[in-house]
């Protein structure tokens, strides 16, 4: 749209003029927000800009193969990945608590992201700024008022990082409501998988395996997840929901396979309609979609004998599980 690509226009100005001929290095999420944020500063300044992507260990089926695709061999972003899956799952090992696993995940990304910028700054790249793709809705509220799952769970993601590592924010997207950025990141050529992409948390899958993440629990939510994102789509509801996702408990109970007794795990389906993921009702899923999930999960997905439906709504409950 005309209003998009004039707002692009001035905002690759304003970085242009902030930046200099500084350095800037950006940490890629996968995300809408953050993929924006860093295309614009490409723009701007071409590569003086450096992306980070951590894997983390947590993340879904694909998405770092995505990540790779489209920055990498689409965009041409000069791009790292960190395979630091290993330091993440070793620093979780034996964590059951939520708040735990958020905090530790949280100290192990600013960790692997500092290691990585002082090794581009090695390389006569230092860094002096940072990109965040930082919203207008989220300027207002750190200024007049913290929402209620700022407050419940700690939200991972790289605050801190500016203060400790003496690096200024360039926020190119502090004017824009999320319906603008993703305008916006059509008009950049983005492709529509990230640009429509559902949010995901910071701490991953580390939040939806319920009790210890070990590597052989996250196989297995990585496996009902992509059913779940696969029938969602086929049903041509994966833009009406907020979210939907699997999540595994750590509950096993009884079923039967042929002749033979099963003691599996259970995993539920959370489906949610938001607007802004403060509030939101559990969406009322079609039967049958409800029922092709149920019956591919349990026979596809080993580990699994048993799918339930979440039918809790935000508040009382959250979206998320931890
Ligand atoms: P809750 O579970 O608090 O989630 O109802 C509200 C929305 O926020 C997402 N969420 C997170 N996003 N870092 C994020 O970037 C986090 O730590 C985090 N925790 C929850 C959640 O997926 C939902 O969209």
């Amino acid at each position: 749209t005309w209003s998009m690509r004039g707002y692009a226009e001035a905002a690759v100005e304003q970085i242009r003029a902030q930046v200099k001929d500084g350095h800037v290095i950006c940490a890629l999420s996968g995300g809408v927000d953050s993929a924006v944020a860093a295309l614009l500063v490409h723009r701007a300044i071409g590569d003086r800009l450096r992306c980070i992507f951590v894997d983390n260990g947590v993340l879904r089926a694909g998405e770092r193969q995505q990540v790779e695709d489209v920055f990498g061999a689409m965009f041409h972003l000069p791009l790292v990945t960190v395979d630091a899956s290993r330091r993440f799952l070793g620093a979780l090992a034996g964590v059951t608590d939520p708040e735990r696993k958020r905090k530790i995940i949280g100290h192990e990304f600013i960790a692997v992201f500092e290691q990585e910028v002082e090794r581009l700054a090695a390389h006569g790249a230092r860094a002096k700024f940072l990109v965040q793709g930082t919203l207008y809705p989220d300027v207002i509220e750190s200024v007049s008022f913290r929402g209620p799952s700022a407050t419940i769970k700690s939200h991972h993601n790289v605050g801190g990082l500016p203060e400790k590592m003496n690096l200024s924010l360039v926020e190119p997207l502090r004017e824009l409501f999320k319906d603008e950025v993703r305008q916006l990141g059509l008009e950049l050529g983005l492709p529509e998988a990230i640009v429509r992409r559902q949010p995901f948390p910071g701490p991953g899958l580390a939040i939806r395996v319920l009790g210890e993440v070990t590597e052989e629990r996250l196989a297995v939510l990585r496996r009902a997840d992509t059913i779940v994102q696969e029938e969602v789509r086929a049903a041509g509801l994966y833009e009406k929901l907020w979210q939907g996702f699997a999540v595994l408990l750590p509950v096993r109970s009884v079923g039967v396979m042929g002749d033979e007794r099963t003691y599996e795990s259970t995993c539920a389906i959370r489906a949610v309609e938001s607007t802004d993921g403060m509030t939101g009702d559990w969406a009322r899923l079609p039967y049958d979609l409800l029922a092709r999930l149920s019956s591919r999960i349990i026979n596809e997905v080993r580990g699994i004998n048993r799918v339930v439906y979440d039918i809790s709504s935000k508040p009382p409950a959250t979206i998320e599980w931890e």
